[in-house]
């Protein structure tokens, strides 16, 4: 696990939260105007068990036939209905795009106890982010190309399972139509189309190579199958990293815009739930803040990712920017001056929060470090603690709303016993996180669901490879 060293013990960790955030009194150095300012990101018990019940709502209609096309969280069905059996064996590719990084991998599945994995990241050109789709995609098969090449992969007839994280519809383990891009994403010429022809196509116009995309798959559900393939009792897969979502394993009969829903033989569908589109209908507005409205509209998506926008690494870090430039306009924190660097749009990290966070109170090495690197200098400690205080209210408002999602699709399942596999910068980093969401969870569940919170390594390595083995085995059938 490459998550740091976490603060506090679930046991301790209960009180400690009580006393950071008693009805907004601070028994501390924080000045009671940035208390009221942050005060909106604060929320109550009563307020979860709303957004639990909330989007208990959204979600039906998502998975529903009637309801589908005007749900906000579309519950796309994933056409993954087995989870893995320990068997599976075999050499495939992947490729991973929706985070920060994008990755080529080769994963040779040896046997339960022995996955070898080979992956090289890529520098992904931001300039790709908005340019052509066609660019995009050559982009993505030139580092495939080189990868293939480095490893003397070119001849071999290999299967290739394509994690592209974003809302897609499918239509088949090797069909997703992009519904529309998130997370900084805008290339031109993608959204409507087949995605897996798209990837193909600029494979097949290098001619260098025998590669066969045969499977796309949301990063929840590399998650969730790489975390099945040693927890049986794994049913969830979560994303708290860029951006934030879900998935869970849905009884196939429930899953309405499956067309074989009422007649597959197999029981089980794995729902992509895409849930950051929850409250683009309006519907969170009650834990909105002035801070997410200003975020929202500088996105290249504005009024989408509603959810999404209030947790995921992507968004928090320009959260705590915008309050600490309120209060720094306000004369409260920093002697009423900042860097340059600091009043640039995105320069605040969401990565410092976790180092923020992760001092032990009353010190404050990670935080000074936050602060060089941010060109401020000659800050007293109430700043910090000011600083520090911000960065919680973000990040706990984080960890409850994802709380409050991971309750709506338990007790949507209906069981009583689960793994959750969890992957994801924001989770693995920040030293809380993990903690929080337990707490949160506990506190919101009925008595006697027992869950697991377990990371899960290489969802889009070892999890593309057992979706792509679920595609080969299911075409060697036919
Ligand atoms: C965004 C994408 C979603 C993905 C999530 C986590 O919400 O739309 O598909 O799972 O980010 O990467």
């Amino acid at each position: 696990m490459k998550r740091t060293s976490r603060l506090f013990t679930h046991s301790l960790f209960g009180p400690v939260l009580k006393i950071l955030f008693r009805e907004g009194k601070m028994p501390s150095l924080v000045n009671t105007e940035i208390e009221a300012a942050v005060k909106g990101f604060l929320i109550d018990q009563e307020k979860m068990t709303e957004v639990v019940e909330r989007m208990t709502k959204e979600i039906k209609m998502g998975l529903a036939k009637d309801t589908h096309s005007r749900a906000v969280i579309k519950c796309f069905v994933s056409h993954v209905q087995d989870l893995p059996t320990g068997k599976e064996r075999g050499k495939y590719l992947a490729l991973d795009l929706g985070g920060s990084t994008f990755r080529v991998l080769l994963v040779n599945l040896l046997s339960v106890s022995d996955v070898e994995i080979v992956s090289k990241s890529f520098n992904f050109p931001v300039t790709l982010m908005s340019g052509s789709g066609k660019a995009l995609f050559d982009f993505l098969a030139e580092c495939l190309s080189e990868f293939c090449h480095y490893h003397g992969l070119q001849n071999e007839s290999l299967p290739l399972g394509f994690t592209f994280s974003f809302p897609v519809q499918q239509q088949g383990l090797s069909k997703g139509i992009l519904v529309a891009w998130t997370k900084g994403f805008s290339c031109e010429g993608v959204v409507g189309r087949n995605v897996v022809t798209l990837l193909q196509e600029a494979i097949d116009r290098r001619g260098d190579m025998k590669v066969n995309t045969v499977a796309i798959l949301n990063d929840t559900v590399g998650t969730l199958m790489s975390c099945a393939f040693y927890h049986p009792n794994c049913r969830i897969g979560l994303i708290v990293g860029t951006g934030s979502n879900a998935c869970y394993v849905e009884k196939t009969v429930n899953a309405e815009c499956f067309e074989g829903y009422q007649t597959s033989p197999k029981p089980s569908m794995i729902i992509n739930c895409e849930w950051g589109a929850f409250g683009d209908n309006g519907v969170l507005e009650f834990v909105r803040t002035t801070y997410d409205k200003i975020v929202d509209k500088v996105t290249p998506n504005p009024g989408k990712q509603t959810f999404e926008k209030c947790i995921s690494g992507m968004y928090m870090g320009e959260l705590v920017r915008l309050v600490v430039m309120d209060m720094v306009a306000r004369d409260l924190m920093f002697h009423g001056t900042t860097s340059e660097k600091m009043q640039e749009r995105w320069s605040f990290k969401s990565s410092y929060i976790s180092d923020i966070e992760s001092d032990a109170p009353g010190e404050y090495r990670s935080c000074n470090k936050v602060l060089s690197e941010l060109g401020i200098v000659g800050c007293q400690e109430p700043d910090k603690e000011a600083l520090r205080f911000i960065c919680e209210a973000v990040s706990s408002r984080s960890a409850k709303l994802c709380a409050c999602g991971l309750v709506t699709i338990i007790n949507k399942m209906n069981i009583n016993e689960v793994v959750i596999g969890i992957d994801g910068s924001v989770y693995r980093f920040h030293p809380k996180y993990h903690d929080m969401l337990q707490f949160h969870m506990k506190k919101l569940l009925k008595p006697g669901v027992k869950f697991e919170l377990v990371v899960s390594e290489d969802g889009s390595g070892r999890g593309a490879a057992l979706v792509a083995a679920t595609a080969v085995q299911g075409k060697a059938k036919l």
